[in-house]
């Protein structure tokens, strides 16, 4: 279906998303929490395949912040179980669908088991091709910018760089996701409009879209709805949009 549906229309190369809502998905069926976290995470194995088939080829998924820690201690310890229930169960298959899967993110936090799984997930997905899955897990879009600050910052101390040689393009050559183009398109399910501390600095200029969906529910005709909005916007760059539509018609 998505193969006629995205005829003729232009794709993002790299999409972001917050999966918000988990926690209201369950509320309203008066289960807990982490049922709906449960939910969540087949939502999370059709993103990856529909916006595959799509033709994305970067992925970022905002699957743990850095501020999710301090919600209670057995919502986070499922999650973690969670976390690596899944990817041992999912890592085989994505494999074989050719996904290249990577973390970004304070990975010190997690378990010696987790830490292990992400280490195995990560070298047996290697050399994939199809699309790059970066999972976002203890991550901050403001650690992100502090940590790449300090390796600037020690490479000055080491005299192997001036201070005031320090640019933009040094600055993001030290980000987590420095080897990819900054997203294309940003989606956050759940109703809040808000970025929530994810890729704040790769955010500049991406294409925001915002559903009121929980996560739970964010069907495969949403997601073709949040790339049909993708295709509709006209990207300007701070140029103006007879500049935009000059610059397409050569
Ligand atoms: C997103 O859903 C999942 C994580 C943050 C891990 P939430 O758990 O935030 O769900 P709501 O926002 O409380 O409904
Ligand atoms: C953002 O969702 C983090 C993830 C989806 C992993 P939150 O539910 O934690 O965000 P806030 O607290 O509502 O801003
Ligand atoms: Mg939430």
């Amino acid at each position: 279906m998505l193969d006629t549906a995205t005829e003729g229309k232009s794709i993002p190369e790299h999409v972001c998303i917050i999966m918000d809502g988990n926690g209201r998905w369950a509320k309203k069926r008066l289960m807990p929490r982490t049922f709906g976290h449960k939910k969540g995470v087949e939502t999370t194995r059709s993103v990856i395949e529909v916006f595959a088939k799509a033709g994305v080829k970067h992925l970022t998924l905002f699957a743990f912040s850095s501020e999710n820690w301090n919600r209670p201690a057995d919502e986070v310890s499922t999650l973690m179980e969670l976390f690596l229930h899944s990817l041992e169960k999912n890592t085989p298959e994505l494999n074989v669908k050719g996904i290249r899967i990577r973390f970004i993110g304070e990975r010190d936090a997690f378990s010696e088991k987790l830490q292990r799984q992400i280490a195995s997930t990560e070298a047996l997905t290697r050399d994939n091709e199809t699309m790059t899955l970066n999972i976002a897990a203890n991550y901050g879009g403001q650690w992100d910018i502090v940590n790449a600050a300090k390796q600037l910052a020690s490479r000055v101390e080491k005299d192997l760089l001036k201070a005031e040689e320090i640019n933009q393009k040094l600055l993001e050559a030290e980000l987590s996701l420095a080897d990819t183009p900054d997203p294309d398109l940003f989606i956050r399910t759940g109703g809040e409009h808000r970025i929530s501390n994810f890729l704040i600095w790769q955010l500049a200029y991406t294409e925001f879209v915002f559903t009121d969906v929980l996560w739970p529910d964010f069907s495969e005709q949403e997601m073709q709805s949040a790339l049909d909005e993708y295709s509709s916007r006209q990207r300007r760059y701070g140029k103006t949009g007879d500049q935009i539509e000059a610059d397409r018609a050569c």
